[in-house]
């Protein structure tokens, strides 16, 4: 069974660096790893196959920047090339990314199956690219595994049940990373305050909006000037949208840090204040509590349960949540995204798939 897994932005490198690991210690199975290109920093990308021992790419392509259109169309065209050399019997794909979307949409095309990694998650927000990259991807897949119980829940009622397709609860792969790695927990080098606020701030609804963007960005420099100090690793896009907009970020900026420095740093933190997917649960295995920069979310049990609470761009609403936020702790009492075996599942969903 050859796999052709595809990944190519942050995020991914994190999800799939557990499942890589399954599948190396499955039998009769090999996997060839395909890296878009997406994400190129080396604080973006090389830094986490280091950390993480993720198998060096087999193909490495060079596509990020551009429209959306472009960048999805330009990785379509690559990824469709090394599929005719490679010939895997199945591709998989992890997410929302344009990567995502390219790498399912070649191997639909080319008839290969595909088995997407957090499948049914929605924000029912089309304005977001990662939801319509999620929706897509998912109509064109035929393993759909699901970390959440709510995820199963909008492919039933977007009719799965009905389609020749298997809709799986196997938990969140993140859970898996989160507690495999948490050990490895470094400090980032520098300077980092006591008693902060980690906060990370990339999602294009807020960047690219120059309100929304000026709210938060006021709203983090008064919570860090008279709440406490925000510890901010600032991704790219961000740097520069501010950068463009003339706002000042007047916190405790840092550039993007591994996955082990992040970990130390969500472990140290009193909150964490994101608009990222995968940090909001982060703060959750970690104990901490999460103001999330959104209007929506797609883990929506960390609203359920009070672990979370979403305050969108409004400076006010950022600010007074982080008041009454700072220091909370909270529980995963319910086990919510597996447990940490999410991997192990998907291996073994793959191995029985291939026979
Ligand atoms: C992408 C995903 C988003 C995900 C995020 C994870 C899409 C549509 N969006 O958003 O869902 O949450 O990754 O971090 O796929 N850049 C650099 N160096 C890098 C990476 C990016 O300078 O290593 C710059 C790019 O040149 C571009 C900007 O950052 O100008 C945005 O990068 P892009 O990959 O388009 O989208 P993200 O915002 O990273
Ligand atoms: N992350 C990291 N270093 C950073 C910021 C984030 O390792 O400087 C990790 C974070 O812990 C999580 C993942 O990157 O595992 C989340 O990626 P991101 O927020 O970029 O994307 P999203 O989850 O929103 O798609």
């Amino acid at each position: 069974m050859k796999i052709l897994t595809v990944i190519g932005a942050r995020p991914q490198f994190i999800k799939a660096s557990v499942v890589s690991r399954a599948i190396q210690q499955a039998d009769g199975m090999e996997e060839v790893i395909l890296h878009t290109g997406q994400h190129f920093d080396t604080n973006m990308s090389d830094i986490f196959f280091n950390q993480l021992n993720i198998p060096r790419p087999d193909i490495q392509l060079d596509i990020h920047g551009g429209s959306h259109g472009e960048m999805t169309g330009r990785m379509l065209a690559e990824i469709e090339q090394a599929l005719l050399a490679h010939k895997p019997d199945r591709v998989l794909v992890y997410g929302d990314t344009n990567s995502t979307l390219a790498g399912a949409l070649a191997a639909a095309k080319l008839h290969i199956p595909v088995a997407h990694v957090e499948a049914g998650l929605r924000s029912f927000n089309m304005q977001m690219p990662e939801e319509i990259n999620r929706i897509l991807t998912d109509q064109i897949s035929d393993l759909l595994f699901c970390p959440t119980d709510a995820a199963v829940k909008n492919l039933n009622n977007e009719g799965f049940a009905h389609k020749p397709v298997h809709v799986l609860q196997v938990g969140d792969v993140m859970q898996d990373s989160a507690l495999l790695f948490a050990e490895q927990a470094t400090a980032p080098s520098g300077d980092v305050p006591k008693g902060f606020i980690l906060a990370t701030l990339h999602r294009a609804e807020n960047t690219d909006s120059p309100e929304r963007l000026a709210a938060i960005v006021a709203a983090m420099n008064e919570v860090h000037a008279t709440l406490a100090p925000v510890v901010l690793p600032l991704h790219p896009r961000t740097r520069k949208l501010i950068v463009q907009q003339g706002l000042e970020l007047n916190v405790h900026l840092i550039d993007p840090v591994g996955y082990f420095e992040m970990v130390w740093l969500l472990d140290h933190c009193e909150l964490v204040l994101t608009d990222s997917g995968g940090v909001q649960k982060e703060a959750f295995f970690f104990g901490k509590a999460c103001v999330t920069l959104r209007d929506q979310t797609e883990w929506v049990e960390l609203i359920q349960v009070g672990a979370n609470e979403l305050v969108g761009a409004d400076q006010g609403k950022i600010i007074n949540a982080a008041t009454r936020n700072l220091g909370r702790k909270v529980q995963d009492t319910q086990q919510l995204y597996g447990g940490g075996k999410a991997a192990e599942r998907i291996v073994s969903v793959l191995v029985k798939a291939s026979t």
